[in-house]
C-alpha cells in the first residue's frame, strides 16, 4: 500500500489526477471506475484542465461508476449519474455511450446489478478505481455490515450515511434510502486502487479502514489486501 499525507485539497487532487492521467496516456481505452462525493470534485477539475489544455484524451476510456441512489432518474440533479454528466463527463471528451452508472430506476433492480456486474466483466474489469470513504468506512454504499458483499446489490442506507449525505439535498427526508452499490468483487479485482480521504472528520476512519484489522464492519478494510493501492489523504 502506498499511503502519501498531502496538506492541501488542491494538492490531493492534483496528485490523484496525475495518476488517472497517467493511467489514461499509458492506455488510452482504460476502464475507469468513477466515484461520486464532495472528494472527487477537484479531482474532476484537475483532470478537467489538463483536457481543456490537449494534455489528455478520454476519447476511447470508458467508465463504470460505483453507485446510484435507488429512484433517482438521470435528470434529477440529486441522482449520481447526473453529478457525473455535469462534473466530470460533459465537460470531457468521453463518450456518452462509453459511461455507465448503474439505473437505480430499473423496473427489475435485480437484474439491473446482475447486468452491471456482467458489463463490468466484458470490459476485462475495472483498470483503475478511484474510491472515496464515507464516515462509516463504506466504500461505494458498501455499508458497514456482518460479511462482504460480493456482487452489486441494492443496499439499505445506513442512518450515518443519510445525514452525512443530507447537505446535498433539501432536507434529510428527502435523501433516498437505498442505493445500488457495485460489490467488493469489482472493486477489488480493479488493477490499480486509489483512494482519497479529505477533510479531519476523515481522520479516524482512514486509522481504521487502514491500519486497523479487516473487518466488514469498517468495509474500506478490505482494500489493506489489494495488491496495488494508493492512499491520498489531506488531514486539512
Ligand atoms: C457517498 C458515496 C461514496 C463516497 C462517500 C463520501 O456516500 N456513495 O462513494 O465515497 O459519499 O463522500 P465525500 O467525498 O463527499 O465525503
Amino acid at each position: 500500500m502506498k499511503f502519501i499525507t498531502v496538506d492541501s485539497y488542491e494538492k490531493l487532487s492534483r496528485q490523484a489526477a496525475n495518476i488517472i492521467s497517467a493511467q489514461v496516456i499509458i492506455k488510452p481505452d482504460s476502464v475507469l471506475g468513477l466515484a461520486t462525493g464532495s472528494s472527487p470534485l477537484g479531482t474532476y477539475r484537475q483532470l478537467i484542465d489538463w483536457y481543456e489544455k490537449g494534455d489528455i484524451d478520454f476519447s476511447e476510456c470508458i467508465s463504470v461508476n460505483l453507485d446510484e441512489y435507488v429512484g433517482l432518474g438521470g435528470e434529477n440533479d440529486q441522482s449520481y449519474r447526473y453529478f457525473m454528466n455535469h462534473n466530470f463527463f460533459h465537460a470531457i471528451n468521453i463518450k456518452p455511450e462509453n459511461t455507465f452508472v448503474p439505473n437505480g430506476c430499473a423496473e427489475d433492480l435485480a437484474a439491473e446489478c446482475e447486468k452491471y456486474d456482467a458489463r463490468i466483466a466484458d470490459l476485462g474489469g475495472i483498470d483503475l478505481q478511484l474510491l472515496g470513504i464515507g464516515l462509516d468506512g463504506h466504500i461505494g454504499f458498501n455499508e458497514p455490515d456482518d460479511y462482504f458483499v460480493k456482487n452489486t446489490h441494492v443496499v439499505e442506507l445506513h442512518e450515518s450515511t443519510i445525514k452525512a449525505n443530507s447537505r446535498f439535498f433539501e432536507n434529510e427526508a428527502e435523501v433516498p434510502r437505498r442505493a445500488v452499490t457495485m460489490g467488493m468483487v469489482s472493486i477489488m479485482q480493479a488493477k490499480k486502487i486509489l483512494l482519497i480521504a479529505s477533510g479531519k472528520n476523515k481522520r479516524d476512519i482512514v486509522e481504521k479502514a487502514f491500519f486497523g484489522p479487516i473487518t466488514p464492519k469498517i468495509p474500506a478494510s478490505i482494500l489493506q489486501l489489494h495488491p496495488d493501492i494508493t492512499v491520498i489523504q489531506c488531514l486539512n
